[in-house]
């Protein structure tokens, strides 16, 4: 028999092995100084292409001026207990309601983190004769949600719209013998590649097959649609979607989420989230830090429009030089590059010593074994200037990769990777 701990000592998982050559640097890095365009890694000014701050709230001064009152006047305590106990106020209303409106939907209700309460929000929708068929690039967070589902789920190859249809068609077989519903899950935009969930196409669907759509638009809230409503607003099919959510770790900048729906779905829900009747209420500072955010995504479309000048220089700029950026269709700016894991390493550790410039990095298992995906979020503190420094140096970078100095430089961790393996 095993110790249980046997894997921790020697495995120590499929990330955790590579953290001797990647710890500190490549995963678990310090960025330092005030979030913006510009911070500091180890000592030097990089410009920051990794921190999903899109409309620049995070350190935005009438931000930091309402989250510093706030702090001052709940401290990080208030209210105590979860929300159906003692966890409730007038301000966690008045956010929901504003959240609801600002979507589209008859009500919203405030989740403590956007992963758990998606977790929860899958767990409370479905039961165990219910079916679920979710997009296979999903969040791990709509994974560990599914995780929960005692009955059948079906994945459909990443947004392709033939795979939807035929796993509805199986789906709603199973269904008519289980007696049970179907729930689609989609994401508004997908993270790592930046393309949008194809809600339009999927919502058509829902004039031949009986299925309700949840959609987790982390990416989209607040940088698509003409006010910035996501991806829904954006496709024109914001009324279609049966349960939408969204975080407030990315264009909002702060921690929290919430779901929006029609009224008698968040009843339902309010009642049934395990995640938010067994934990904490969502704090009073960051409630009231999100009513001020929430106000200046509507009322500052300039945010947006400085975002969406920086995505386009970006984007623009990469593809008239040849790179390959995929086919994203949001802020989400991926560059893919061929080459292996230690090239990958040796790139990023050129890009960010003697180019200053900070984004991640993504290699297999997420991608296909041989691509190199370079991954960029614009922000709208993001210059034009920041932009055409990070242009020049991937064109000096890709340069080197196709002439084998990163292989040469690369042969040491080649080896103790092949080792390890
Ligand atoms: C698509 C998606 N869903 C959910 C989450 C989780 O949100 P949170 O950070 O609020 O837990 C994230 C990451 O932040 C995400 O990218």
């Amino acid at each position: 028999m095993r110790d249980l701990f046997d894997k921790i000592y020697k495995d120590k998982g499929p990330l955790g092995k590579w953290a001797a050559q990647a710890e500190g640097y490549f995963v678990f890095p310090k960025l330092e100084g005030p979030i913006s365009n510009r911070m500091k890694f180890r000592g030097k000014e990089v410009i920051t292409w990794s921190i999903n701050d899109y409309l620049g709230l995070a350190n935005h001064p009438e931000v930091r001026k309402i989250d510093a009152e706030a702090a001052k006047d709940y401290g990080s305590a208030y209210p105590m207990g979860a929300r159906m106990m003692s966890g409730h106020t007038e301000m966690h209303e008045q956010l929901q309601n504003e959240l609801a409106q600002f979507v589209n939907k008859e009500a919203a209700y405030l989740l403590n983190f956007g992963y758990q309460g998606m977790v929860s929000t899958v767990d409370a929708l479905v039961s165990k004769d219910d079916i679920i068929v979710y997009d296979m690039d999903a969040h791990a967070c709509i994974i560990d949600g599914v995780r929960l589902h005692m009955g059948k789920r079906f994945t459909y190859k990443h947004n392709d719209i033939e795979s939807i249809e035929k796993n509805l068609q199986r789906a709603t077989k199973l269904a008519e013998q289980t007696g049970g519903g179907i729930l689609v899950i989609s994401e508004g935009v997908f993270g790592m590649r930046g393309e949008q969930g194809k809600l339009k196409e999927i919502t058509d669907l829902k004039e031949k097959y009986n299925f309700r759509l949840f959609v987790d638009d982390a990416h989209g809230f607040g940088t698509l649609g003409a006010t910035g409503a996501g991806a829904g607003e954006e496709q024109g099919v914001q009324d279609k979607i049966d349960v939408y959510f969204a975080t407030f770790a990315k264009s909002m900048a702060s921690t929290g989420a919430f779901i929006a729906a029609d009224q008698e779905i968040i009843d339902y829900l309010k009642y049934n989230l395990r995640s938010q009747m067994f934990a904490k209420s969502l704090q009073m500072q960051l409630v009231v830090g999100a009513l001020k955010r929430l106000d200046m995504l509507r009322t500052m479309p300039e945010l947006r429009e400085k975002l969406w000048e920086n995505v386009n220089a970006l984007q623009g700029g990469l593809t008239k030089r040849g790179f390959d950026i995929g086919t994203t269709q949001s802020c989400v700016t991926p560059v893919y590059l061929k080459g292996s894991i230690p090239e990958a390493m040796a790139l990023v550790k050129d890009l960010r010593e003697n180019h200053g410039i900070f984004c991640s990095i993504v290699v297999y298992p997420v991608i296909p074994k041989g691509l190199i995906l370079l991954r960029m979020i614009p922000t709208a503190t993001h210059t034009l200037q920041d932009v055409e420094e990070t242009l020049v140096a991937f064109s000096t970078i890709r340069e080197r990769l196709e002439k084998g100095v990163y292989k040469k430089l690369s042969a040491g961790v080649t080896a103790t990777m092949e080792e390890a393996e």
